[in-house]
């Protein structure tokens, strides 16, 4: 193992060093147009959870390319993108350029610092949790918490390892890798219990989890008004 799981900068701008290496790693192919239909996919099950309005301000943490944001920013007020990676920031500038109401910011990997609390309306992450330790996918969901606006939504995903899909993500991993050799990004599933906890820890009513597709586990929540 040559990089750090943790060490997430430098393992995320690695992989994204040209286009085509970004692509295949946000999504497993480089198809503009499969891109595309992907982003609309995950609009809406933001849609279907934490619900997208024409006034919402919007993060997602981790946006990669910004498959989803060129997708969503039409619909709401803003949509702001972060990621731990320039190199993926950097090509995410391109593919929204002409698209007023996005910003994009670099981000430590570990937190949300670069933004106030209670900022926004809708924070999401979606095929990120994956690839982080159990730790930091808690502390970015404390973080979403802590930006959000009293009524604000979060959303996050994984893949679920109690699904039948999720289980040979397990199984394909464990065999294909010697324990050494394992990649730093290498995909590491959730279970539903795990991320209703962490959305119910960091004080997010309403909570919810499901299992979709026999492949993932969504939770979604919103922060009290008292909070
Ligand atoms: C598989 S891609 C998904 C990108 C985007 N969410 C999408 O669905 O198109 C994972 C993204 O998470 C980012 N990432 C990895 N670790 C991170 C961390 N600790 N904090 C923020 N972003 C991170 C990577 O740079 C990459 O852009």
């Amino acid at each position: 193992m040559s990089q750090l799981r943790g060490d997430y900068k430098s393992v995320w701008n690695s992989l994204a060093g040209t286009k085509r290496d970004a692509y295949l790693h946000v999504s497993g192919h480089t198809d503009e147009e499969k891109f595309h239909d992907d982003g609309e996919d995950t609009a809406e099950i933001l849609r279907e959870t934490v619900g997208i309005r024409r006034d919402d301000v919007v993060l997602e943490i981790g946006c990669g390319v910004g498959r989803v944001g060129r997708v969503l920013a039409p619909f709401v007020k803003e949509w702001v993108g972060c990621d731990v990676s320039s190199n993926m920031l950097r090509l995410a500038g391109r593919r929204l350029l002409g698209i007023p109401n996005t910003r994009l910011q670099e981000i430590s990997g570990y937190d949300l610092r670069p933004f106030a609390d209670r900022t926004f309306d809708v924070v999401y992450t979606t095929v990120v949790f994956m690839h982080l330790e159990e730790w930091d996918r808690y502390t970015y969901v404390l973080e979403a918490f802590r930006v959000l606006k009293p009524g604000g939504r979060f959303y996050c995903d994984n893949v679920d390892l109690a699904s039948p899909a999720g289980w040979r993500v397990f199984e394909e991993s464990r065999r294909q890798f010697k324990p050494m050799e394992r990649p730093a990004q290498i995909s590491k599933c959730s279970t539903l219990p795990e991320i209703e906890t962490y959305l119910k820890r960091a004080g997010f009513a309403d909570v919810q989890v499901a299992g979709r597709l026999d492949f993932w586990v969504y939770g979604w929540g919103t922060k009290p008004v008292a909070g």
